[in-house]
């Protein structure tokens, strides 16, 4: 980490697992404060006992990001707490069922995109707005390779990932002169129970098929993407908007 992020406030989604609660505890180790959304209060609440026990500074917020309530109230809480909001990482998300497209159920589609691309737009607002009337801020959306090609099995989540990184590209036509910095991330095949849902696991066919079109041959660990995340958000990152950054030990090269 190329720059120190002390008394900066850094909200972050799904940060009860995974990728999200890398991405917390690098914020709070490169000296932000933490403020952390996810609908498993104690997975949650762990993630925030971490960083504190580590000395640094979080906050858990119990919160469905599908629910424009809730996320009212995990920003409401982030300024009454904090009085700001320096960073943002929207990474919440779902994998949905997996099953072809023509399979799929309303409900299940539904539910996908309620969480995946509802869900960052309603966290992106509120977001905008308060970094708007403070003078700026940073936004890291969390989308996938998925966003850059298909996937058998994955239709709703594929077009949510693939929405991001329009919805990314759009907020940083609307809101660069605002002084916000909005980029993207797109992990490859990641260490996560997300991963594992997926794949079936590490000795699965779906698992060996996928690690022999990597040319590193293994799974990403969550605190790779992280570092990623955070130096996005970091002052070091100062030009970069609108950057869809592929992290996949070289799957996007076939
Ligand atoms: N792992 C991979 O291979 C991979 C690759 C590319 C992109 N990604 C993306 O990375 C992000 C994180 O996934 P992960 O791999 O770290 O999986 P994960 O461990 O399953 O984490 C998903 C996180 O999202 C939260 N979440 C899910 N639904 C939510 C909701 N409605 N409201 C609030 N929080 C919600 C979960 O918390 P609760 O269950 O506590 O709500 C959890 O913290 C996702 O957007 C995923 O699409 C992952």
């Amino acid at each position: 980490m190329t720059a120190t992020m002390t008394g900066k406030i850094a909200v972050v989604t799904g940060g009860s697992s995974g990728i999200g609660q890398a991405a917390c505890l690098r914020f709070a180790q490169a000296g932000a404060t933490v403020v952390l959304a996810a609908r498993r209060a104690k997975e949650g609440e762990e993630t925030a006992q971490m960083i504190r026990e580590s000395g640094g500074q979080a906050v858990f917020v119990q919160t469905d990001v599908a629910n424009s309530t809730d996320v009212t109230t995990l920003f409401k809480t982030c300024l009454e707490r904090y009085g700001r909001l320096d960073y943002a990482c929207n990474n919440a998300g779902i994998e949905g069922t997996i099953v072809p497209l023509a399979e799929y159920s309303e409900a299940d589609w539904d539910q996908v995109i309620a969480v995946n691309l509802k869900g960052v737009w309603l966290c992106l607002k509120e977001e905008i707005q308060i970094m708007r009337q403070q003078g700026g801020g940073a936004i890291v959306n969390v989308s996938s390779v998925g966003g850059l090609i298909g996937f058998p099995g994955l239709g709703p989540y594929i077009a949510t990932k693939h929405a991001l990184l329009g919805l990314t590209k759009t907020a940083v036509l609307e809101y660069t002169t605002d002084n916000i910095r909005i980029n993207a991330v797109c992990p490859g095949l990641i260490d996560t129970d997300l991963a594992d849902r997926f794949t079936g696991g590490a000795e699965s066919e779906a698992e060996q098929f996928l690690m022999s079109l990597k040319p590193m041959g293994r799974r990403g660990t969550s605190a790779e993407v992280a570092e990623a995340i955070v130096w996005l958000c970091s002052d070091a990152a100062s030009y970069v908007t609108g950057h869809s950054m592929v992290i996949d030990g070289g799957l996007m090269t076939i």
